[in-house]
């Protein structure tokens, strides 16, 4: 257990990805919740263009307002972590001035989603840092960013996935890229090996728009995954990570209704189309039905080697089959998403989920685990 009686939390938050915005809103709602009486916060926003800055701590700043879209700024106060642990403090460089020791972080939140955040690469700076942070460490991070490698590692672990193929940069071929394709039957999802928020996505209904799709694709990622489509209900399942070597729990599951205007959950549907889109939560399903999803994603979460916490997002057929989409490593987290929502139904509702990350994260110990 730590022993500061007030830990301090670096809530970092930001970033390079195309979810900017998104994670600016999420630390809205986490700088609003985490109770000041028990944790010491710093809030540290990364720009678009990566530079680390000392950010404003007020939740007030970081909210999505009526035409204003939350966006961290260069504000020259930029953050050092340390580099190795033999040295733990934390440093501000600000021009014309001696470098600052801000001191010693406990622990950092990292809400960040997609490539440069959710995808291993910030978690391997905090592993240089030797210090602790909320979620999956490198490598359960970059399997669950990259839909190719998710899916050998589940398969790998007798985790039910759909069939798929995989086009490499260098299997462009149209001729090559339809033999490949074909078995799969129509329609097809073809997608980023690793994107997020349905970005690059597309469904094809016939192989004459199998190039374009595979190009639009192609411009988020080198490597394209093309998936055969599963008839079925989105359902989606939280996971909190086990405390004391317990194995990890898992939420009620959520559905998420779509209406018919998108032929898929769309990017345009998660952002900008609130009304074509229900989170029903808890999900109506079969008690049955409730305890096989929950048991596949738990398994997901320990076939990936995940802590802390993820969303496991799963399709169940008309025969109740449970087949998993993908998992998320660090799940939309604003208090109306989806994760938070889930846990909400279950009995943890978000300042205590909050805080349950945080108190996992001061746990679990820093190097190999
Ligand atoms: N194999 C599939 N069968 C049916 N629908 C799919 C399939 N793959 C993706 N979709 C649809 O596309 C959406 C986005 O795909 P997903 O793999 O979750 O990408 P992202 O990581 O961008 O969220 C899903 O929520 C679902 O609506
Ligand atoms: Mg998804």
């Amino acid at each position: 257990m730590n022993a500061n009686p007030r830990p301090r939390v670096m809530v970092l938050f930001g970033g390079r990805s195309g979810e900017h915005v998104i994670s600016c809103s999420t630390a809205s709602g986490v700088l609003r919740a985490i109770d000041r009486d028990r944790y010491d916060v710093v809030a540290v926003g990364i720009t678009p263009t990566g530079r680390w800055v000392l950010a404003d701590d007020d939740p007030d700043r970081w909210a999505i307002a009526p035409g204003r879209l939350p966006q961290v700024e260069d504000t020259a106060a930029h953050v050092l972590l340390p580099q190795g642990s033999d040295d733990r403090a934390v440093q501000v460089l600000e021009p014309g001035s001696a470098p600052r020791v801000l001191g010693e972080v406990d622990v950092v939140f990292p809400l960040l989603h997609g490539p440069f955040g959710e995808d291993g690469t910030v978690q391997g700076l905090l592993e240089l840092a030797d210090v602790r942070y909320v979620g999956a460490g490198v490598l359960a991070s970059a399997v669950g960013m990259d839909k190719h490698m998710m899916k050998l590692v589940l398969a790998g672990s007798g985790l039910p996935v759909g069939p798929y193929v995989v086009l490499h940069p260098d299997e462009r071929d149209e001729a090559l890229v339809r033999e490949r394709v074909a078995p799969l039957g129509l329609p097809v999802f073809v997608k980023p090996a690793r994107a997020g928020s349905s970005l690059g996505i597309s469904r094809v209904d016939d192989l004459a728009d199998l190039p374009a799709a595979v190009a639009a694709a192609a411009e988020h990622d080198p490597k394209v995954v093309v998936e055969a489509a599963i008839v079925g209900r989105e359902i989606e399942c939280g996971v909190l990570g086990g405390r004391d070597g317990g194995r990890p729990r898992a939420s009620l599951p959520g559905e998420i209704v779509v209406a018919d205007s998108h032929t898929f959950y769309d990017y345009e549907a998660k952002y900008f189309a609130e009304q074509d889109v229900r989170l029903s939560c808890p999900a109506d399903l079969a008690p049955d039905v409730v305890a096989r999803v929950q048991d596949v994603a738990v398994r997901t979460f320990e076939a990936l080697g995940c802590e802390g916490l993820a969303r496991v997002d799963v399709f169940v057929t008309p025969d109740d089959e449970v087949v998993v989409n993908e998992i998320n490593t660090m799940p939309g987290f604003t208090p109306y998403s989806m994760y938070p929502r889930m846990w909400a139904a279950s009995g943890l509702d978000y300042p205590a989920l909050v805080d349950e990350l945080l108190t996992l994260a001061l746990e679990r110990p820093t190097g190999l685990r």
